[in-house]
């Protein structure tokens, strides 16, 4: 077979030698007769994958041991709940910076459970060309905790720098750009991050979560929706997604292995170089909606001077083997998610196609 290039916002991009792994071990995990998929959670293989993957994670990423990692699923979504379940409690206020699609939902889901306050948005009209810039943000010093969004997957923007929220708990989805680069996890209070694009396949969340926030949070909500129930099982409160987060241990040996984060930063710099300077060489022909000082490493997003050429461009990509081209159905346009599993070369094919396209197809 051929594999094509895959630009997928997500599920996407899985690197090969992740997916070699799990086709050769698919049918008998070590020398165990079965599966790694077929193996009780509760049995010291599926333990040691479990334990594994927690333990690479924390080595990627620098977890300090003040953090927890956490095992969950429900998406994403859930968690846009969760945290104002459990750290959201009465009387309190929680403060949002609303850059997107996603914040926008994390701020309709907390409507539903308490106060939100909004701390800084960067909404013009429908769009959200930037993110704030430092000094933008007015942060509650009561707030129960302040919840931003990394990397805007759909408006491709994303954060240079975490907020400066004081002593405030940060919240951040980091869903989109989680493991693209080094962070200082010791800032943050709490971070999502749905697998489905830089951590494995899709079923999996991580949660990275101070020990003493978790602990602090509401114990008066249903058992399975308390971080702490989680913090005091290992992530093995019920059954958890097995498989999931055996090709999370995959990935994560994938990183480790090709040079941890200094390297999977330097390819995803270079990817963004090659791909924003091809969209601004021809900028009578590719636009960015977005500032550049805002510019996502992970998610580019561009528009051409026609939907007409957009779709052709679409149907030509994936012709040539580029796939996943199509923006988000709310803003349009042209987006290529180039996740740690993209290569540069698929980027290079794209840029190379690109130029075509634009000499082929004038308006
Ligand atoms: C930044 C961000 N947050 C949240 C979500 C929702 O994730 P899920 O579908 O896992 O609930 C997405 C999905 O693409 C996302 O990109």
């Amino acid at each position: 077979m051929t594999r094509v290039a895959n630009f997928n916002a997500g599920p996407a991009a899985l690197p090969v030698p992740v997916l070699e792994r799990a086709r050769d071990e698919l049918l008998e995990f070590g020398k165990s007769g079965m599966s790694i998929m077929e193996h009780s959670h509760r049995g010291k293989a599926y333990e040691g994958v479990h334990n594994e993957a927690i333990a690479l994670l924390r080595e990627i990423l620098a977890i300090p041991e003040t953090h927890h990692v956490l095992f969950l699923q429900g998406g994403a979504s859930l968690q846009f709940a969760m945290v104002p379940m459990n750290f959201l409690g009465a009387g309190k206020s929680a403060d949002y910076i609303n850059t997107g699609h996603w914040s926008e939902r994390a701020i309709e889901e907390t409507q539903l459970i308490g106060k939100v306050r909004i701390a800084g948005s960067t909404k013009v009209g429908k769009t959200f060309p930037r993110v704030p810039k430092p000094g933008e943000i007015q942060v509650d010093p009561a707030a129960a905790y302040v919840h931003t969004t990394t990397n805007n997957t759909i408006e491709g923007t994303q954060w240079q720098v975490e907020p400066d929220t004081g002593a405030v708990p940060l919240v951040a989805d980091a869903s989109s750009d989680i493991l693209s680069r080094r962070i200082d996890v010791s800032r943050y209070g709490l971070i999502y991050a749905g697998a489905q694009k830089n951590i494995g396949p899709s079923g999996v969340v991580v949660v990275i979560a101070r020990k003493d926030l978790v602990a602090s949070g509401r114990k008066d909500i249903p058992t399975i929706l308390r971080y702490s129930t989680f913090a005091e099982h290992n992530s093995l409160f019920n059954t958890p997604p097995s498989f999931a987060v055996y090709m999370v241990r995959n990935v994560m040996a994938w990183i480790k292995e090709v040079g941890g984060l200094p390297q999977i930063e330097a390819w995803n710099k270079e990817k963004g170089r090659l791909l924003y300077g091809t969209i601004d060489a021809h900028p009578d022909y590719y636009t960015s909606p977005v500032e550049n000082e805002s510019r996502s490493l992970m998610n580019v997003v561009w528009r051409l001077p026609s939907e007409a050429l957009e779709e052709k461009f679409v149907k030509d990509a994936t012709s040539a083997g580029l796939v996943g081209l199509k923006g988000h159905r709310s803003v349009g346009g042209m987006r290529a998610s180039t996740y740690n599993a993209v290569t540069v070369d698929d980027v290079k094919k794209l840029c190379g196609f690109m130029e075509e396209f634009a000499k082929k197809n004038r308006p």
